[in-house]
């Protein structure tokens, strides 16, 4: 049987070094033994953006990008859309199984009885300009809980790490809700613990004068449905961000406020907003084919919501999105752009430069339309990506607390700054 090893010849030196290999992987410390002589440092690994470093080992999220493959803890993400709810699959995340009937009805309880805020959470929230972007006004405000739960610092304790993770999975969608109304000048409407979340997460977001409200039941679904796709995707950036911050050992609450925070940029949580302004740009399907030769022109243009960094096939969540939009369609009627998405996914499935760099509709092709067919403005779109991701980064997090392996995270450099210099007075310094 062939060896699980990769031999290495330091040029250098003549010298042959033997690595184990394990799970397709070598050690980076492994290369420290790659030593020129008792001085050297020895071999270090260079991979900015961790193209091609495995930072952890995680049981919770598989993806095999080649065939468009998403799995949660072995379960295949399109049969948890069509089956499951997102509580359940957000159980499933945190906990590693389905939950039975009681797990579930237990764990519904509890983040149900903890979905309301300290009254001076929402006086910090009122504190925020009238036009604050609620993507800010979320991140601030879930780091601002760790000073409402100083006993969140006990993360080595399970049972404490269990009630943090409740109340941010429980409070998420309340502060997500808040934040919306208080750009708009809405007066903030507390939960209604009769309803079921997603129903809830609407009745907090567009009660307006009603004494309940009471969503669509396909539009409340649809909601479920984009949660559990967006429950977790292994180490992204907002993932790497929990797990990276978390490993200093602070709150969870801080953890979270700087994945959220991570998730806020436009290549990242913001390009499904992009998509939006793309198909709005493009105006009509009579464009659509201009704007394709724009792009493969490359004049610095992108379609939005093509490609992905893993995926080299169709995104399994967008196939799935693209089915929900149009149930949701057949309530709140057709949105004008969903032709100008059509025509470009066909051309573009079709066209040699896709087809070339394996280009397809990744997540937010279409989860954007939806959002926008709901009601929701473009500013909340990374918001309702945050609220269902809670439930991932806080499973990383764990994960990485519970891993013998895993230490503070502390990357090495490549310096390129000048060798030791002599301080020079102030007089004495030329411009
Ligand atoms: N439109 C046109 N060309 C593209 C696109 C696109 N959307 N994406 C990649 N390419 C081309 C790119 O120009 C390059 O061509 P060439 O080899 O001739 O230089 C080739 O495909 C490889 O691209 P890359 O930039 O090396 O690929 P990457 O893995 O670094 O980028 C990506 C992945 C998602 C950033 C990129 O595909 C992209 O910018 N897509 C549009 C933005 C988007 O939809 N982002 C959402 C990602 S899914 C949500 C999430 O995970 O947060």
């Amino acid at each position: 049987m062939a060896k699980e090893t990769l031999t290495v010849t330091d040029n250098r030196t003549g010298k042959n070094y033997e690595l184990p290999i394990t799970d397709g992987t070598i050690r980076a410390l492994d290369l420290r033994e790659i030593k020129t002589g008792a001085e050297d440092f020895g071999l270090l690994s260079y991979d900015p953006a961790y193209l091609n470093t495995a930072s952890c080992r995680s049981s919770i999220t598989f993806i095999d990008g080649d065939k468009g493959i998403l799995r949660y803890r072995g379960y295949d993400v399109a049969e948890l859309a069509e089956k499951s709810s997102y509580l359940e699959v957000a159980y499933l995340i945190l906990y590693g199984e389905l939950p039975t009937k009681p797990q579930i009805e237990e764990f519904s309880s509890e983040i149900t009885v903890h979905t309301f805020l300290h009254e001076n959470a929402r006086r910090f929230i009122d504190g925020f300009r009238y036009d604050a972007h609620p993507m800010g006004v979320l991140i601030a405000t879930v780091a601002a809980l760790s000073t409402f739960y100083p006993e969140a610092k006990e993360i080595k304790d399970e049972k404490q790490r269990r009630q943090q993770v409740v109340r941010l999975m429980a409070k998420m969608p309340t502060i997500a809700a808040w934040s919306y109304r208080h750009a708009r000048g809405f007066p903030l409407v507390y939960p209604d613990n009769h309803l079921s979340s997603p129903a809830n997460l609407l009745s907090m977001m567009k009660r307006m004068a009603e004494s309940r409200y009471q969503p669509n039941p396909t539009i409340e679904r649809a909601l479920d449905v984009l949660f559990i796709l967006h429950a977790d995707h292994e180490q992204n950036c907002s993932t790497s961000a929990v797990r990276t911050v978390g490993s200093s050992l602070v709150d969870p609450y801080s953890a979270v406020a700087a994945a959220a925070a991570a998730l806020y940029g436009p290549l990242h949580g913001g390009a499904n907003e992009a998509v939006l302004r793309m198909l709005m740009h493009i105006g009509s399907v009579k464009n659509v084919p201009a704007f394709i030769k724009e792009v493969k022109d490359g004049g610095g243009q992108r379609l939005m919501g093509f490609g992905h960094r893993v995926y080299k096939n169709y995104d399994p969540r967008a196939r799935v999105i693209k089915k929900l939009a149009d149930e949701v369609f057949q309530v709140t009627g057709k949105s004008p752009l969903l032709d100008i998405a059509l025509e470009l996914e066909k051309i573009a499935l079709s066209d040699e430069y896709f087809i070339k760099r394996k280009l397809y509709p990744n997540v937010d092709f279409y989860s954007g339309l939806i959002y926008q067919a709901i009601g929701f403005p473009l500013d909340m779109f990374p918001v309702l990506f945050a609220i269902p991701r809670t439930a991932g980064w806080l499973a990383q997090w764990e994960e990485m607390l519970r891993d013998p392996e895993q230490k503070i995270a502390r990357p090495r450099q490549i310096y390129t700054g000048h060798d030791e210099r002599k301080y020079v007075p102030v007089e004495q310094r030329k411009a």
